[in-house]
């Protein structure tokens, strides 16, 4: 079932997907999905980024332009996420994550524009100031179950959903980073839309480059890039797994999403590319590296990066071509994530290290 709450469609019919193999196939048609964000993202250069770094061609996709109380990845995979629950006769859904969880910000967002009352678990200390993604999840209605930094996040949602439950409601539960089959599709549809653009501009990419951290959008985008059949490599760089237990992750992810896709293929930890050099003091914490990648992408290109994943990913990407990991005339996209309302966050962070 596929819902629109913009107006249009953008699936094809079967007669259409014969003559261009470039649009979205039927497949996708079958799985429910309701229309959240703004799509196409927009793609373009990052021309005085490429010379400042006198390296590869840097373009950019940015998923910081999806909508949804600011944007991100998540807008993506929660309209398939969202449309799922809205199909099982939720009227409630319920996510888990950080503090400042960008997943959990989009999650209040769609369940607000879908008309479902939204319970959020964030894990982490009761912050001085409400800001940044916290600040978004009060405003679009959120109820926030603030928990302590070590509680294990999986029992405390299925408690949860449970008492929502016994209270007559009908929760639908959307795993950690929406990264699940059903979220993962929304990347691998995403590279339909990467491959149109490509054809439209008449651009090769030969690295995708993004900040991974629960699986999802890297599982999609190899899935999608499977279908599409995009020959470039596609390059997580991980937020805050050893690259080992990320490639199982997302190879795990990427299977099961292949299965739901129809798409004839088994996923190895060892097709997986991930760079887990960035990780440095953890997931969140925010060092002079990070910043120093914001300020250069802000600086060059107004466009603003994140603290904690796009910010860390751009760190990684201008560190490798320092590293020279790219040919000169090999042409990078930055997958953009979103996370910019997170910057917000940090504030303190970045006058400390300032
Ligand atoms: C801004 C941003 N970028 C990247 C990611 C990582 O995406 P994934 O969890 O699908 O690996 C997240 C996840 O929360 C995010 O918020």
């Amino acid at each position: 079932m596929v819902v629109s709450l913009i107006g249009g469609s953008r699936f094809q019919s079967h007669e259409q997907v014969k003559e261009d193999i470039m649009t979205l196939p039927y497949v996708f048609s079958q799985l429910d999905h309701i229309e959240l964000g703004f799509f196409p993202t927009p793609l373009h250069s990052l021309p005085r980024l490429t010379q400042a770094l006198n390296g590869p061609n840097i373009f950019i996709k940015r998923d910081d332009q999806t909508g949804l109380a600011t944007g991100g990845n998540k807008t993506r995979k929660l309209e398939y996420l969202i449309g799922q629950a809205l199909a099982q006769g939720a009227d409630t859904v319920l996510t888990a994550g950080a503090v400042q969880s960008n997943h959990c910000r989009q999650t209040a967002a769609a369940a607000a524009r879908a008309g479902l009352q939204c319970h959020l678990v964030l894990r982490g200390e009761r912050p001085s100031l409400i800001t940044g993604n916290t600040l978004l999840d009060q405003l679009v209605g959120a109820k926030i179950h603030l928990v302590a930094p070590k509680t294990d996040m999986l029992t405390a949602l299925e408690e949860l959903a449970l008492t929502l439950k016994t209270e007559g409601h009908h929760p639908y539960v959307i795993p950690y980073g929406g990264s699940n089959s059903i979220g993962a599709a929304a990347y691998a549809a995403a590279m339909f839309e990467l491959q149109d653009q490509l054809q439209e501009m008449d651009l090769r990419i030969d690295y995708i480059v993004f900040a991974s951290s629960s699986g999802g959008t890297q599982s999609g985008l190899v899935v999608g890039a499977e279908m599409t059949g995009f020959e470039g490599h596609i390059l997580g760089i991980s937020v805050d797994k050893k690259a080992g237990a990320l490639q199982s992750l997302v190879a795990d992810i990427a299977n099961g999403t292949a299965d739901l896709l129809d798409v004839p293929r088994i996923f190895n930890p060892r097709d997986i590319l991930v760079n887990d050099n960035y990780i440095g003091g953890g997931y969140g914490v925010m060092s002079q590296v990070e910043l120093n990648a914001m300020r250069q992408v802000a600086r060059f290109e107004g466009v603003l990066v994140d603290p904690v994943y796009t910010g860390r990913a751009f760190a990684g990407l201008i560190d490798l071509v320092q590293q020279k990991y790219f040919k000169r005339d090999e042409n990078v996209l930055f997958w953009h994530t979103g996370g910019t309302s997170g910057i917000f966050g940090y504030a303190q962070r970045i006058a400390e290290l300032s």
